[in-house]
């Protein structure tokens, strides 16, 4: 049966119970409104662990815009359903607020080497803030083996991966590959704030992106750039926050191409006041 913890003194109870010398822990992170992208990583840890803790905590420190918070789905009943509906192994932690913060919601400092200054960092201050102290906090408590986090968040990984380099944490980060709708748009929970419509127009995001991946393989960034700014232009529905052409490991834009560099595409699109991120592989 699965077991579902909304303290952290049961569940970290729980699991001495269950942890042995050699059995390894999964752990996927999550903020809930479950969709497949999620539960591909819920299938990933459950293949490669003893045992498996999903959490569900929509993080308050990690939201710059308040609308954004308070409008984030909570589908805690829905997401049990999914969850049950691939393993009724998994462990869930579905923490209150001060289960968390005790009282202080706020977020730590961090230094990440600049990778938290760019894209993601530069339009949602503080955003990566919160992130690293609800990952930090959540690693103490879970204390896993290995914990699995999308592409679709690429920045995200990257800043999880120093944030354990930085402070020795005992936990391997595992990359999963983006999961997306029939048409291509990638899942995220905010989708389903998307009118019918607009998530169907919202192919247009990854259509671009492999465009522009096409642009890229015999032009430089610039004119990468200004074909997807083009792109956009004209669109009412679809308002392009950025465009970003980085290297893979620093994040840092690029202002031409060097052999043997990984580079990527990650584009930021508003639909409304929703708003969508996606990202692709340049080489
Ligand atoms: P959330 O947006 O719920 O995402 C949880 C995990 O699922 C993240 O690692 C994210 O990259 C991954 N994910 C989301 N959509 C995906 C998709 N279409 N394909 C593959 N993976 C996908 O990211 C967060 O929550 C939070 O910032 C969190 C790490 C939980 C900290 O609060």
């Amino acid at each position: 049966a699965m077991h579902i913890f909304y303290g952290k003194v049961a569940l970290i109870a729980y699991l001495k119970t269950i942890k042995t010398a050699n059995s390894t822990i999964g752990f996927v992170p999550t903020m809930g409104a479950l969709h497949q992208g999620h539960l591909a990583l819920m299938q990933r840890s459950l293949k490669e662990n003893d045992d498996t803790v999903v959490s569900i905590f929509v993080n308050p420190t990690q939201f710059n815009n308040p609308e954004d918070l308070e409008k984030y789905p909570r589908t805690l009943e829905e997401d049990v359903r999914k969850m049950r509906a691939i393993s009724d192994k998994m462990i869930l932690y579905a923490p209150s607020v001060d289960d968390i913060y005790e009282g202080q919601t706020i977020s730590q400092p961090f230094d990440f080497d600049g990778l938290e200054n760019q894209m993601e960092g530069k339009f949602r201050p503080g955003h990566f803030n919160g992130v690293g102290t609800i990952v930090k906090r959540l690693f103490e408590i879970v204390s896993p083996t290995n914990a699995y986090f999308g592409e679709k968040d690429f920045q995200q990984l990257q800043i999880v991966k120093k944030l354990v380099e930085k402070n020795n944490l005992p936990v391997h980060i595992v990359g999963c590959p983006i999961f997306r709708e029939e048409n291509q748009l990638a899942m995220s929970s905010r989708n389903e704030r998307l009118t019918p419509e607009e998530r169907k127009e919202a192919a247009i995001i990854y259509k671009t992106l492999t465009e522009a991946k096409e642009v890229f393989s015999t032009k430089g960034p610039q004119e990468t750039i200004e074909f997807v700014e083009n792109s956009f232009k004209d669109n009412k529905r679809f308002n392009l926050e950025y465009f970003v052409i980085a290297d893979e490991s620093t994040l840092l834009p690029i202002e031409h191409k060097i052999n043997d560099r990984k580079y990527r595409a990650f584009i930021a699109v508003f639909v409304n006041s929703i708003r969508l991120i996606d990202t692709i592989s340049l080489n």
